[in-house]
């Protein structure tokens, strides 16, 4: 069985085509036009814009991803949650791509198919329960899941997700767009040295309150308030993003560890583009072998972390395996999707 994923619900026009083998999910394409340099000019994603080049795109990354392939057994397509303007796109094409070729339609939530990066490429599945830790640039939660495709979030943050208070402390230090990968760079610089200079330190926001919840904008503004202050900042920008980053780090590992505590998982599960952060990968891992060893720690391959179409595909398969379809005529984007 072939899946034809597409994925644009943000700046990213993705399309991927994937195998079930007896191996596993392979992953045969996986196109990714991203349109960060686009966006860079703004210093973020403008919804016009993105949805504008998403018309431009889809079509080319498509038949890319088809390769020689002429028809995939099934169409999988991000429904939600994401800008509407840009799901759109994503859902129109996957419709008439439906409509011709005469192949079932699945309609993916986007976070799922964050989960799902975790079984693209590996023939080491994770074991039901399993707790997800999903970071990306719109969500943080913490999601238990019981069996294949139901979910249940049992944490959340209350107010910005964890890739957006990258980016927002990434543009207050003159970092740019996007602001993760630029934060965890200057991070990494200041590992590098001896770290004597440890002198920033910042909040750990609802570490101990007996909940699952998280809160990054305190962090943030506490960012903001210390550099307003040190009028040698400029100079320690990987001061400030190491601390930073740290903080982040550690309110995400003691809530996924007490989350796994508190629901006896088997697997825990890192998902969404922050996934990408070698810190947080390490840290975690290194955590969950520390403090509750029995439990297994996936985390997808590199390039399934950030937005890709071949986890929409992954996602899709398992909806297919449950017989999960929907048709051209029912689909809809919907912006606000839960999980
Ligand atoms: O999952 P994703 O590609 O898009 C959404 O669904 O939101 O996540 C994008 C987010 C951005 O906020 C970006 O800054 C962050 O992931 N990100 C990172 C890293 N790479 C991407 N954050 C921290 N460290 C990274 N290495
Ligand atoms: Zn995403």
């Amino acid at each position: 069985m072939t899946i034809l994923g597409i994925e644009s619900s943000c700046d990213e026009t993705a399309a991927s085509l994937i195998k079930q083998t007896s191996t596993g999910l392979k992953v045969l394409s996986n196109v990714v036009f991203s349109q960060i340099k686009i966006h860079q000019a703004y210093g973020g994603v403008v919804p016009e814009v993105a949805a504008r080049n998403h018309i431009k795109n889809i079509l080319p990354v498509i038949t890319s991803a088809l390769k020689l392939q002429k028809k995939p057994d099934a169409i999988a397509v991000t429904a939600g949650p994401g800008l509407m303007s840009s799901l759109l796109i994503g859902v129109e094409t996957a419709k008439t791509l439906s409509y011709t070729w005469q192949k079932p339609l699945i309609a993916v939530n986007h976070l799922a198919g964050h989960i799902y990066a975790n079984w693209l490429d590996t023939i080491e599945y994770p074991k039901f329960p399993i707790l997800s830790l999903i970071v990306s640039g719109g969500h943080t939660e913490l999601v238990l899941i019981k069996n294949h495709l139901n979910f249940k979030t049992i944490g959340q943050t209350r107010d910005d997700a964890v890739g957006e208070a990258f980016d927002k402390v990434a543009k207050m230090l003159g970092l740019g767009y996007p602001g993760g990968p630029a934060v965890a760079q200057q991070a990494a610089q200041f590992m590098a040295t001896d770290k004597t200079e440890d002198d920033i330190k910042f909040p750990r926001p609802m570490l101990n309150e007996p909940n699952l919840d998280f809160s990054f904008s305190g962090i943030k503004t506490s960012v903001l308030y210390q550099t307003k202050k040190d009028k040698t900042y400029r100079k320690r920008v990987p001061q400030y993003c190491d601390s930073f980053q740290q903080a982040v780090i550690d309110v995400l590992i003691h809530k996924t560890i007490k989350a796994a505590q508190q629901y006896k998982v088997k697997s825990i599960v890192l998902a969404g583009g922050v996934a990408a952060n070698k810190q947080l990968r390490k840290q975690l891992g290194q955590a969950i072998c520390n403090q509750i060893p029995q439990v297994k720690y996936h985390v997808p391959n590199m390039q399934y972390t950030t937005d890709n179409a071949a986890m929409i595909a992954a996602a899709g398969y398992f909806m297919a395996s449950a017989k999960k379809f929907t048709t051209w005529q029912n689909i809809k984007a919907d912006c606000n999707l839960k999980l």
